[in-house]
């Protein structure tokens, strides 16, 4: 009986050595001493042994047991030991690599647009000013001179919001708001959204303007004229070729509306400018008198000018994009080389 404790106990303790991992390690520990196991399988025979030989069985049970116990728990640690410093090596974090780019975004390009715009305007000595894109009838409409009646109202072009309200149509209910709080002198600049029902290569149904206008004494269609050749060969450079063509607006007489040499075929004609070599951005005008009347100013003695642009227009022009509806599609592959 001693004996074959003793070889169990070799058995026992070279097994626990030759455990490459802590699963194999479990299986010695369950070969020993697990319900079925060869040490569980000596102790249930005890019973059996007369009452000379039980206590000094049990006592070499009992170091045997021991000594499984501490070689178990000393192997198990140095391959818990083992395993961390694999974990260590396999996971090493390299500090010096460079880190990961995160992707910063950038300013979409008709906000680009509309901050040079204001920054060439501002240098003027025009203010900026806003208004609400739900805007009442009277501020889009009847203010500006633009009767019940008239064909800008039509259904086709507007969207309406009830009887009193639209989404903007144009940035020039601005002019009203503004006059109706200031006295003449004034110089505001207003960029803004506005919305039509309109949709085409050039044409988007929610799209930005940047509204300008300037009242004064003694205020002439020169100093339109200058302010915005002006505005142009700084935010085109010169050399482009522009021309005032006469134009109607119910809120400005007279009236007029400014083409550019169209910046993608140079005046060839393309698809942009539809085969014409130019290119409308912006109406414009010496400001009605019935539009002084609605703000009470008065149109004896002062007089100014107005003009809208189209941002996106503008965009079009200065990146040589071609189809105005990519500024609203989001793909970043596009706005990324703003
Ligand atoms: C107006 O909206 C007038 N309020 C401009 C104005 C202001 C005239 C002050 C006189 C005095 P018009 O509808 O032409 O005018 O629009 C002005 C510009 O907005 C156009 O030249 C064009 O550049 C741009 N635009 C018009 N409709 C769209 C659209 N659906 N999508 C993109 N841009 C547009
Ligand atoms: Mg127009």
């Amino acid at each position: 009986m001693k004996e074959r404790l003793q070889q169990l106990q070799q058995d026992a303790l070279s097994a626990l050595q030759q455990a490459e991992d802590l699963k194999a390690l479990q299986d010695v520990r369950v070969e020993i001493l697990g319900k079925k196991g060869s040490l569980t399988e000596v102790m249930k025979g005890m019973r059996d042994l007369s009452a000379e030989e039980r206590p000094v069985v049990g006592s070499l049970v009992n170091t045997l047991k021991k000594e499984f116990e501490e070689s178990f728990a000393a192997r198990q640690l140095a391959l818990q030991q083992q395993d961390i410093a694999a974990k260590l090596a396999s996971e090493k974090i390299d500090v010096t690599l460079p880190g990961r780019q995160t992707a910063t975004g950038s300013l979409h390009p008709v906000t680009l647009v509309s901050d040079e715009v204001v920054d060439i305007f501002n240098r003027l000595g025009f203010a900026v000013a806003q208004g609400p894109e739900i805007e009442q009838d009277f501020y889009n409409f009847e203010a500006l001179n633009i009767p019940k009646d008239h064909p800008a109202r039509d259904m086709q072009d507007t969207f309406y919001i009830g009887d009193e309200r639209v989404l903007r149509t144009h940035t020039s209910p601005v002019q009203i708001r503004t006059m109706l709080e200031q006295q003449p002198p004034v110089r505001i600049i207003a960029p803004g959204t506005v919305y039509r029902r309109d949709s085409d290569l050039t044409h988007s149904p929610m799209f930005h303007q940047i509204e300008g206008f300037l009242v004064d004494e003694q205020v002439t269609f020169a100093d339109l004229k200058g302010t915005l050749v002006h505005f142009l060969n700084e935010f085109f450079g010169s050399g482009h070729k522009i021309r005032f063509r006469p134009s109607f607006f119910p809120f400005t007489e007279p009236s007029a509306e400014v083409d550019i040499e169209c910046v993608i075929c140079n005046g060839e004609g393309c698809r942009v400018c539809g085969k014409t070599g130019w290119l409308e951005i912006l109406g414009c005008g010496m400001i009605d008198p019935e539009v002084f009347a609605s703000v009470n100013y008065d149109a004896e003695k002062f007089n100014g000018f107005a003009f809208g642009m189209g941002l996106e227009r503008l965009a079009m022009l200065k990146y040589g994009v071609n189809d105005l509806r990519l500024f609203f599609e989001n793909d970043l592959r596009f706005l990324k080389q703003f």
